[in-house]
């Protein structure tokens, strides 16, 4: 992961609570894979991350990441016919969810999936589909295809600053020219 623009260390004035927003690039599957350790390192518990992106665009494998990250050793399965996979880590509960196929709210509430925000890890693919029954990201990973690899906007709320914070100090060693 490499930042776009080193003059302006990658980030915009100011996101949701004042935050900065950051851009990254993410030039291939490798930095994908570190940006989940990091992810994996900074979460406490309770979080809601927003995944957005379009199909292919590396949600999954970043979910994924961030799983084996945090020792899961089971198989990751994409959530898009389940709508949600539930895992337990060592230090949280992690709720994987893909809205793509989601029909109404209805759905979402038999899900069970509401009263767990707060206190489970809640990940959601697809989150535009679910908006209005959703409450707002504490971070949001907004995914895209870029000349080379993948494009990242982090946008976080004062409930991810600490992920969003994890995520700044890192970029630099994501960078292709830095791994060793
Ligand atoms: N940084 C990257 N650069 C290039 N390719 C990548 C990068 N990260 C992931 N990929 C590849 O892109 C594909 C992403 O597929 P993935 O299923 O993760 O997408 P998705 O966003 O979850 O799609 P969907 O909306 O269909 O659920 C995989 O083939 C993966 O190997
Ligand atoms: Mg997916």
């Amino acid at each position: 992961m490499t930042l776009r623009n080193s003059s302006s260390a990658g980030s915009d004035a100011a996101g949701a609570d004042g935050l900065p927003v950051q851009h990254l690039v993410l030039a291939d599957e490798t930095a994908m894979v570190r940006l989940g350790s990091v992810l994996a390192a900074a979460l406490r518990g309770g979080e809601y991350l927003a995944l957005r992106g379009p199909l292919g665009a590396g949600k999954t494998t970043l979910a994924r990441a961030l799983l084996r990250a945090a020792g899961f050793l089971g198989p990751v399965r994409s959530p898009t016919f389940t709508l949600v996979e539930p895992y337990a880590l060592g230090s949280f509960q992690l709720l994987h969810l893909d809205l793509y196929r989601l029909g109404d709210a209805e759905e979402l509430e038999m899900l069970g999936v509401r009263e767990r925000f707060g206190d489970a890890v809640v990940l959601i693919e697809w989150p535009e589909r679910g908006e209005g029954w959703l409450p707002r990201p504490d971070i949001e990973l907004a995914l895209d295809f870029a000349a080379e690899g993948r494009s990242l906007r982090v946008c976080a709320a004062r409930g991810g600053a600490h992920v969003a914070a994890a995520i700044a100090a890192a970029a630099p060693t994501f960078s292709r020219e830095n791994r060793s």
